[in-house]
């Protein structure tokens, strides 16, 4: 089983961006703790960050025939990016929409998602615990449908 892990803009910077909110992990060890967690349950993570909405895109058409699933975290497209919406819905793969902070607690802005329609469900508020929790589910929820 492979999952694409897709994180969009500012993500690069966690560690340092706003700790009091997105905590003090790293992108990088963020992808460590999940890639050994995505063994653990028989799946591997490919791993693709980028501050671009096409890059985000692209990525997503270039894999969609390659791996069986998607968690996504992305970031401030979330609340507006119909281009990313209509990718997630194009590629007919199962996603997971996943945040680090509670976006329903926080400004009017973050509570609307455009991706959550599209996507399988959504996890957020955990810190980078909301990685882990997006790809048990995620995993859960493929081989269901790979045991069908
Ligand atoms: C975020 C929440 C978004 O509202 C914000 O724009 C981000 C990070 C989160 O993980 O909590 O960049 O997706």
């Amino acid at each position: 089983m492979k999952i694409l892990v897709l994180n969009g803009p500012n993500l690069n910077l966690l560690g340092e961006r706003e700790p009091g909110i997105y905590g003090s992990d790293t992108l990088s060890s963020i992808c460590q703790t999940i890639s050994q967690e995505a063994q653990e349950l028989g799946a591997e993570c490919i791993f693709f960050q980028s501050n671009h909405e096409g890059a985000l895109i692209d990525k997503l058409h270039e894999l969609r025939h390659d791996v069986d699933g998607i968690l996504l975290n992305a970031g401030a497209y979330t609340h507006y990016s119909y281009a990313l919406r209509d990718a997630i819905a194009g590629v007919r793969l199962p996603c997971v929409e996943l945040h680090l902070s509670n976006v329903h607690a926080r400004e009017e802005f973050r509570h609307q998602s455009v991706l959550a329609p599209v996507c399988i469900g959504v996890v957020c508020g955990f810190g980078a615990d909301s990685y882990s929790l997006a790809l048990t589910g995620l995993v859960r929820h493929i081989a269901k449908k790979q045991a069908k």
